[in-house]
C-alpha cells in the first residue's frame, strides 16, 4: 500500500480555471495569443496538461539494471526516473523532503541510495527515507511516512517507452494511446527482436512556448519553405531520384503521404506510402552522409543480396508519431520537448540503435549502428535549427499584443477534404492544419477540467 496524497488546489495564481474563457482563448480556426504568452497560463499547465495527462518519462533502455537511475522532468518538476531493487519503474520527485533542495545532482547513474547533498538525509530508491544525521536532535519519529519522497503515482510502460501522470482518473495507457499504439508498433516492429536501445541526445534549448513545438510537429505545411536549404541540399546531386524530404518539393497533397488523429491529443504523418516497398526502398531516400557509399559497397560486398535489407535499418523511418504533450517519434529519433518557462523550451533528440536478436550478423548491427549515427546527425543539425528559428520569431510576434490571433484553419470548411473515419480517427491530406486543431481540444479539455490529481508516498 502506498500512502495517496490528494492535490488539494491548482496553483494559487490560476486561483481556478475558470478565471479564463478557454473556449474564447481557442476556437475551432484560431487560437489566441495569450495561450503561448501567459505565465499564468503557463503555470495552470505546468499542473492540468504536465500532470494531468500521461508524459513522457524516459525509455527503459536508459535504467536497464536494478538500481539505475536516470533525472528527467515532468513538466517543471524534477525526478528521478529509477528502476528499484525489485525491478519496479518509480519517478520520485527529485526533491529532498528536508528543505526542498535538488536531491540527486547527476545526469544517471546506478544506486540503492541518495543521500542529499544539504545536510545528509538518506533516501532508498523506493523513495523511502533511510535516516537523518544525528536523529536525537528531532523530538518525533522519524519514520512518518510524510518524510518520504514524493512520487508520480502512475508509471507505466508501453514497449520500453516509460509515461508518468499525477491523474488518478487517468486511462491506462494503452488505452490512451489507443490508435497510435499500432503505430508505435510498427516502428518498432521494423528494427530487429521490435526493440531500440536509446542512446546520447542532440540537446537544443529554444526561446519559444513548448505548444510551438507541438503544434510543427505534425506540420507538412511549412517543409518546402522553411526547410528550403535542407532540401536542395539534400537533392543537389541526386539527379532523378529524389532523396530525404523531396515529396514535400512540389505538390505535398497530391502525393500518398497523410496525416491523421488518433485522439488524445496524439497524431501521426505517415510518409510511408510515397516510399517504393522493396529492400533498399529507404535506403535508397536517405541523403548524403559522410562514409555512406563506403558502407554500401561493403555491405554488397560482405551480404549480397541481404545488404540492402541491412542498409535500410540505417533509415530514417518516414514518419512522425506525437504523443501529447510532450514526445515525438521522428525517423529514428525519440524527440522530447521539455518546458523550461512560457517562452523557454528544451527540444532534445534522443538517438536509437539497434540490437541483435540473434538473427544478424555482429558486425553489421555494429556497422548498422555507425550509420545510423551519421543519419540521425542530419536532421537534428539542419533541419531542426530552422524549426526553432521559426520558433523563436513566433514568440517574438506574439509579443504584438493587439493582434490576438493565430490562425489554424488551413483544410477547415472544404467539403470532403478532412475525414472522420469510422474508428474515431481523422484523416487529412499532409499540409492540413487538422491536427493542431484537434489536439488544442484535447488541450482545451485538460485546462477546463477539475481534475483528480494525486502524488504518493511508501507508506
Ligand atoms: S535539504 Fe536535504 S537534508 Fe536538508
Ligand atoms: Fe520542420
Amino acid at each position: 500500500m502506498t500512502a495517496l496524497e490528494k492535490i488539494n488546489s491548482p496553483p494559487s495564481r490560476l486561483g481556478g480555471t475558470a478565471l479564463y474563457d478557454w473556449d474564447y482563448l481557442v476556437q475551432e480556426d484560431r487560437a489566441h495569443r495569450l495561450i503561448y504568452t501567459d505565465p499564468t497560463i503557463f503555470e495552470g499547465e505546468m499542473t492540468q496538461i504536465f500532470g494531468g495527462t500521461w508524459t513522457y518519462l524516459a525509455h527503459e533502455s536508459e535504467i536497464p539494471n536494478e538500481n539505475d537511475f536516470i533525472t528527467r522532468r515532468m513538466g517543471l518538476r524534477p525526478l528521478i526516473v529509477v528502476r528499484d531493487a525489485d525491478g519496479k519503474v518509480r519517478a520520485l520527485y527529485n526533491r529532498c523532503t528536508h528543505r526542498g533542495t535538488t536531491l540527486c545532482r547527476w545526469d544517471k547513474g546506478n544506486t540503492k541510495s541518495f543521500q542529499c547533498p544539504y545536510h545528509g538525509w538518506n533516501f532508498l530508491n523506493t523513495g523511502r527515507l533511510r535516516g537523518v544525521p544525528w536523529p536525537d536532535g528531532y523530538a518525533e519519529d522519524m519514520r512518518d511516512p510524510k518524510y518520504n519522497l514524493a512520487q508520480v503515482p502512475q508509471v507505466e510502460s508501453y514497449r520500453g517507452f516509460i509515461f508518468g501522470t499525477l491523474n488518478m482518473d487517468a486511462l491506462p495507457l494503452t488505452e490512451h494511446l489507443g490508435a497510435i499504439a499500432k503505430i508505435i508498433d510498427e516502428w518498432l516492429d521494423r528494427n530487429p527482436g521490435g526493440k531500440v536501445v536509446v542512446c546520447e541526445a542532440n540537446r537544443f534549448r529554444f526561446k519559444g512556448n513548448w505548444k510551438l513545438a507541438y503544434d510543427n510537429s505534425c506540420d507538412g505545411y511549412h517543409v518546402a519553405y522553411s526547410h528550403r536549404s535542407l532540401l536542395e541540399t539534400e537533392n543537389r546531386f541526386a539527379g532523378e531520384n529524389a532523396k530525404g524530404m523531396a515529396y514535400y518539393r512540389n505538390s505535398p497533397d497530391t502525393q500518398p503521404m497523410y496525416m491523421r488523429y488518433t485522439g488524445r491529443g496524439n497524431h501521426f504523418k505517415d510518409k510511408r506510402p510515397n516510399l517504393e516497398k522493396r529492400p533498399g526502398g529507404l535506403w535508397a531516400l536517405e541523403s548524403a552522409h559522410p562514409g555512406m557509399e563506403h558502407y554500401e559497397a561493403e555491405f554488397l560486398q560482405r551480404y549480397g543480396d541481404r545488404a540492402f535489407s541491412l542498409l535500410d535499418l540505417a533509415g530514417s523511418e518516414p514518419v512522425n508519431i506525437n504523443v501529447f504533450p510532450n514526445f515525438s517519434l521522428l525517423g529514428n529519433h525519440i524527440q522530447v520537448f521539455e518546458p523550461l518557462g512560457v517562452a523557454e523550451t528544451n527540444a532534445i533528440w534522443y538517438g536509437t540503435m539497434v540490437v541483435n536478436d540473434g538473427t544478424l550478423p555482429d558486425d553489421a548491427v555494429t556497422d548498422i549502428n555507425a550509420l545510423r549515427m551519421r543519419t540521425q546527425e542530419g536532421f537534428p543539425n539542419f533541419g531542426e535549427v530552422d524549426d526553432i528559428a521559426n520558433f523563436e520569431q513566433i514568440q517574438r510576434g506574439l509579443m504584438a499584443v493587439e493582434d490576438e490571433w493565430v490562425y489554424m484553419h488551413r483544410g477547415f470548411g472544404i467539403p470532403g477534404r478532412v475525414k472522420q473515419n469510422p474508428d474515431g480517427t481523422i484523416t487529412a491530406p499532409a499540409t492540413d492544419e487538422a491536427f493542431m486543431r484537434e489536439h488544442f481540444k484535447e488541450w482545451k479539455r485538460l485546462m477546463k477540467g477539475p481534475q483528480n490529481l494525486a502524488i504518493t508516498r511508501e507508506p
